[in-house]
């Protein structure tokens, strides 16, 4: 197969994303296949080679069978490449245009998932003009509704960006800035006492499969942005020490997450567990995506070595695409 693997992009991820592409690029390379590298730099323009990439709609994406788009957060994880993807006319790994961008929403992707009847922290939406017309009130409700501590978040950021922990009242407006220095619209959370524990899944919307769970034990405090990339931040344990029920549970929430939120291809579903009781946090359509990944770990965990995984994405990329051509549009 040809494959041209996109990295980089316009958020704050950038550098995650150049990452998981090199791994990408190289797993592919490793297995056999045409490795084309796209970097997609910070000013939003594509290179190849050191070369402008000039897309035509229609015309694919120089010459690759699928694309790769091992791209994180806004402008890459979203939707937006997704679309462009589609309206090249090439096949490529993941989720398609609506599931990224609900995934990627915190907003959306939580009441999506309330209407699923899935279990997830308390929370609520808060969208800029009202914050600006009636701050006062708002704070008011936010603690009655949800108390302290909360997580106070914008809604579409990724790798624990513009996140604060609030446990003290006096704080909670400062924190609602801060995120709204990212976003117009705002999300809080009820702070969960459990575990974080994380599920890789793997396959087509109806028809995927999920990992054994791992867990992710934390050298301090939450799961921030330091944790996520800096040595010894985080360690992940295979298996969770959660009972088989609540494992049996978690598993069986993320695959009928992903398919409620019409996700494909992959997602890590990311959870809290109190205990008995299993809470979806979050799905990643496009997780990070390096060999010590967790999201390639645990399939590693399980017996799938990562360049035989980046391969079989890029097989379910290629049957997503000829299903979609049997229906007429
Ligand atoms: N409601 C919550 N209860 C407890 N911890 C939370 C909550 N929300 C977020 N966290 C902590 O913050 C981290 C990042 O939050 P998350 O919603 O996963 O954002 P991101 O999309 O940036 O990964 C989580 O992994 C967890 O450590
Ligand atoms: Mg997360």
């Amino acid at each position: 197969m040809r494959i041209a693997v996109l990295a980089g992009g316009r958020s704050s991820e950038h550098d995650v994303s150049r990452a998981s592409g090199t791994s990408v690029a190289r797993g592919l390379g490793a297995a056999g296949h045409d490795v084309v590298e796209i970097v997609l730099l910070r000013d939003g323009t594509w290179q190849h080679d050191g070369d402008e990439v000039v897309l035509r709609p229609g015309r694919g994406l120089l010459g690759a069978d699928v694309a790769f788009p091992a791209l994180h957060g806004p402008f890459g994880e979203d939707g937006t490449v997704q679309g462009l993807l589609e309206l090249l006319d090439v096949a490529y790994v993941g989720s398609g245009v609506l599931a990224s961008a609900a995934c990627l929403d915190k907003v959306v992707a939580k009441d999506l998932l309330a209407c699923a009847g899935i279990a997830q922290v308390d929370y609520a939406g808060v969208r800029a003009p009202r914050w600006a017309s009636e701050r006062e009130t708002v704070l008011d409700e936010l603690q009655q509704r949800l108390g302290l501590p909360v997580f106070v978040k914008p809604a579409r950021l990724g790798s624990s960006v513009g996140i604060g922990k609030v446990t003290d009242a006096g704080e909670l407006g400062a924190a609602l800035d801060a995120a709204f220095a990212h976003d117009p619209r705002v999300i809080v959370e009820a702070m969960s006492t459990g575990i974080e524990v994380e599920c890789s899944v793997l396959g087509h919307t109806d028809d995927a499969r999920a990992s054994q769970p791992g867990e992710i034990m934390l050298a301090s405090g939450w799961y921030d942005f330091a944790a996520k990339y800096e040595p010894g931040g985080m360690t992940l344990r295979v298996p969770a020490s959660i009972s088989a029920g609540a494992g049996e549970t978690l598993r069986a929430t993320a695959i009928e997450a992903f398919a409620r939120l019409g996700c494909s291809g992959l997602a890590r579903a990311d959870f809290f567990v109190e205990g008995e009781r299993v809470l979806l946090n979050e799905l990643n359509t496009m997780p990070g995506f390096t060999p010590t990944s967790v999201y390639a770990k645990l399939w590693e965990a399980d017996g799938l070595a990562y360049e035989d995984l980046a391969t079989r994405l890029c097989e379910l990329a290629l049957q997503r695409r000829e299903r979609e051509r049997a229906y007429s549009f």
